[in-house]
């Protein structure tokens, strides 16, 4: 397909949620409850937290409504949802990040596949990613991965350094807060991964962006290798001291 008119064709796609089915509705109902529930001693409190400011719009009950949810994200940290197909380049993903705006797809994983995925789909995107948007340090960091990427779109080093930033952080982020917690949208949204994290012992590293950004991944396989940052702030500062580097490389 010609690059021009599938990016043309993801900017004009919207949630159509009168085409949800019932067993859409069930699938949701069944992740939602059952990860709420599993992740109340895991995940970090800004996640939970957000989880609860968003309630209305945002619960076991029904789908989410993107535009009920953009208006409460919008008033919290002015981020918005960006309807995709599912994956998109990645210089369009850091332009969508600068103009804080996530992009997430609208379908639905089926109840036969409720813990397999090819591809993300609304419950990683939206349960995963979206609450910890209302986070600001978080939201801020995001937002300047975006910039970074828009920046350095033609410096191919920089890029795949974001990409593993990305990854090891906003993907499959850990924190320390009393213990390990989670924050990574790829563990939050997985009942699998989010257990495991406390059953296969995986290698976790204290956060340290030198060893991030030259630290491959596989997005294939389960991880075995997790970064742990001690606070959103110091993720936030993080960036910006990487954003300084490589100015002064440049
Ligand atoms: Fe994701």
């Amino acid at each position: 397909m010609n690059r021009a008119f599938f990016i043309l064709k993801f900017k004009t796609m919207k949630q159509h949620y009168e085409q949800y089915t019932e067993e859409d509705f069930l699938v949701w109902n069944t992740l939602f409850n059952r990860q709420v529930e599993n992740l109340q001693e895991k995940s970090c409190n800004e996640y939970l937290y957000c989880l609860s400011q968003l309630k209305e719009v945002m619960n076991a009950d029904s789908i989410p409504d993107f535009n009920l949810l953009n208006a409460q994200l919008k008033l919290a940290t002015g981020w918005t949802i960006e309807v995709v197909p599912g994956l998109i380049p990645v210089d369009e993903f850091f332009a969508l990040l600068e103009k804080k705006k996530f992009s997430a797809s609208t379908w639905l994983r089926n109840m036969e596949q409720l813990d397999y995925l090819e591809e993300p789909d609304m419950f990683h995107d939206i349960f995963g990613h979206i609450p910890l948007f209302m986070d600001q340090s978080y939201a801020n960091f995001a937002q300047k991965m975006g910039a970074l990427g828009v920046k350095h779109a033609s410096n191919e080093e920089v890029l795949l350094q974001l990409q593993r930033i990305y990854w090891f952080t906003i993907e499959f982020g850990l924190i320390e807060q009393n213990g390990i917690k989670l924050y990574g949208a790829g563990i939050l949204s997985s009942f699998g991964e989010s257990n495991g994290i406390y059953t296969n012992k995986p290698q976790i590293i204290p956060f340290d962006l030198l060893a991030i950004i030259a630290t491959d991944f596989c997005n294939s396989e389960i991880q075995t290798k997790y970064f742990s940052i001690p606070s959103f702030e110091v993720l936030y500062r993080s960036i910006e001291q990487y954003a300084k580097q490589i100015a002064v490389k440049a």
